[in-house]
């Protein structure tokens, strides 16, 4: 098939759930499409080291409903050196690895982008982070699993809070990006969500649970995502206890279980449309792109655009948010 004979997949950066759906549809697409595949492990790490593992048809089954990634991930400092990226290269060659699919953030297109300017072997990347925080995508993947657990973990949160007519301030990842605490916040009713896209947010916070005091609320749930300019949820739940004396504070931070788990149906249904449309990339001989999904449609965007440009969230689902919790 063309130049194409052999083909690199790997995931670098936080892991996310999906991640293994679209290891397991770039592999079969490769197979289908008569190539070979070669697993690459710890990200861009495993570049570095040779660590390589073929991957058959049937080395991907059973792993569309795990999360984690079956390849393992890494952050590399090494790949952001020019010879750290050099040694990578050598050893893609060695191996007669004729082009990458590279599962991650924009840490790691980054590093693709890079790549593909110094090197020959083109590099197509697939957005996967719970963050949700790439330019060129409606979706991210991992997101959708990571918005969903989040919302379980707070409904369950809002049961005890509302027993003991407590104030939680829930802390959930993100940390430059309130995708999930936004979504979430609306998806769980919860009074208002501190997200780092907004400033002074705060300000709002006495009065609007006051507002909902005059109308009998005894429990609040305030989202806070771990980015927010005012600090994390313990820091803003110190310095609010000011303002809310009569209520009993606490703090709940959900941590990597937002990272965890078996993957949404959306989430595996996305990451093999991924999978399927950058092994397509390659073949169609482009390099230094993501492939995202923009208005349900496969689309293709350069690491440039995907990494400079920055996603916003919608600020009319803040307005939204206050407005159902009148
Ligand atoms: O980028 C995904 C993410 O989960 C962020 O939301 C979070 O800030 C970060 O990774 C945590 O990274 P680590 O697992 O290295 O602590």
């Amino acid at each position: 098939m063309g130049k194409f004979r052999k083909i690199g997949v790997l995931t670098s950066g936080g892991d996310a759930p999906g991640m293994n759906a679209a290891i397991r549809a770039v592999t079969r697409t490769a197979v289908y499409n008569g190539l070979e595949v070669m697993g690459i492990r710890q990200g861009y790490q495993g570049m570095i080291d040779s660590d390589f593992i073929p991957l058959r048809a049937e080395s991907v089954s059973d792993i569309i409903q795990r999360g984690g990634t079956i390849l393992k991930t890494a952050r590399c400092e090494e790949f952001r050196s020019p010879e750290g990226r050099k040694k990578a290269y050598n050893n893609l060659k060695k191996a007669q690895i004729d082009g990458v699919v590279v599962i991650g953030g924009d840490g790691s297109f980054t590093g693709a982008r890079l790549f593909n300017e110094e090197f020959d072997i083109p590099i197509v990347g697939i957005p996967g982070t719970i963050d949700n925080d790439i330019y060129g995508t409606d979706c991210t993947i991992g997101y959708d699993t990571a918005l969903n657990t989040v919302v379980e973990a707070v409904d369950k949160i809002r049961d005890t809070a509302a027993a003991h007519n407590r104030m939680f301030f829930v802390e959930v990842m993100g940390a430059e990006a309130g995708f999930i605490a936004l979504y979430s916040g609306i998806a769980t009713g919860a009074e208002a969500s501190l997200i780092p896209e907004t400033k002074g947010q705060t300000r709002n916070l006495k009065a609007m649970i006051e507002k909902g005091n005059k109308r009998k609320k005894t429990s609040n749930i305030i989202i806070v995502a771990e980015g927010d300019e005012e600090g994390g949820a313990f820091a803003i739940a110190e310095r609010m206890k000011t303002d809310f004396k009569d209520y009993d504070v606490r703090v709940s931070v959900l941590g990597h279980l937002q990272r965890g788990g078996s993957p949404s149906a959306m989430d595996r249904v996305n990451a093999s449309r991924l999978g399927h449309a950058a092994v397509e990339a390659l073949l169609d001989d482009q390099k230094s792109v993501m492939v995202g999904i923009q208005n349900g449609e496969i689309s293709l965007v350069p690491f440039r655009k995907a990494v400079k440009l920055h996603k916003d969230v919608d600020h009319n689902l803040l307005l939204l948010s206050e407005i159902l919790t009148t």
